[in-house]
């Protein structure tokens, strides 16, 4: 059974795994090994027991909304936002979804559970940065393509491309 709900703090190392995982396989995998090193950040550090690490991870975690996905005691799914831009829209800043539970619903579900919460405070504008990986998935969820592509920094990596996106909700 998939549940969504809160993050809690103990889900700090399987949410740093899954994160590391994920975005090494599906949106790093083309860098050389250390421009990818550089873009995972603290999640290079996933499956560190040291307390440096283990911290770093969990600031890197921390948003004002962190929703994760858990299926049979495990989690699968994580989204992060609610950051308020500089435009005054409301940043879905990360997703991932475990790789062998893609195509499954359970980004679509994130996504829904995390808009439903911000339109419930009036929200309804929302934007993100979408790897060009996921940009059929947020297209399916409504999202539009704002401007061109845009070669962005990941941690202290450069040149990660992403597609700047919003989906603005009728009044
Ligand atoms: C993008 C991502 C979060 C989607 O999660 P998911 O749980 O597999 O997505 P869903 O099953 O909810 O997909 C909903 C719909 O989006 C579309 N979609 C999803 N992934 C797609 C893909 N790779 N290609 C084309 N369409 C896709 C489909 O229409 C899908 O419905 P369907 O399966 O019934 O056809 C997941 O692929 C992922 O974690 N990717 C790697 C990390 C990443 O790029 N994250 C985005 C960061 S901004």
């Amino acid at each position: 059974m998939l549940t969504i709900r809160p993050y809690q703090e103990s889900d700090a190392q399987s949410v740093g795994v899954l994160i590391a995982d994920t975005y090494g396989k599906y949106n790093l995998s083309e860098f050389s090994g250390s421009q990818r090193d550089e873009m995972l950040g603290p999640f290079l550090y996933a499956r560190s027991a040291e307390p440096s690490h283990r911290q770093a991870i969990a600031e890197a975690i921390h948003a004002p909304t962190v929703l994760v996905a858990e299926m049979d005691g495990r989690i699968v799914g994580v989204l992060r936002g609610g950051r308020v831009d500089a435009l005054g829209r409301t940043v879905l800043q990360s997703l991932f979804v475990s790789g062998d539970c893609h195509r499954r619903g359970i980004g679509r579900q994130l996504v829904e559970r995390f808009e439903q919460e911000y339109v419930a405070r009036g929200v309804r504008v929302f934007k993100l940065l979408a790897t060009l990986e996921a940009v059929p998935f947020y297209l399916e969820m409504g999202y539009r393509k704002s401007t061109g592509v845009r070669s962005i920094h990941s941690f202290e990596g450069r040149g990660f491309m992403s597609q700047p996106m919003k989906k603005v909700l009728k009044k």
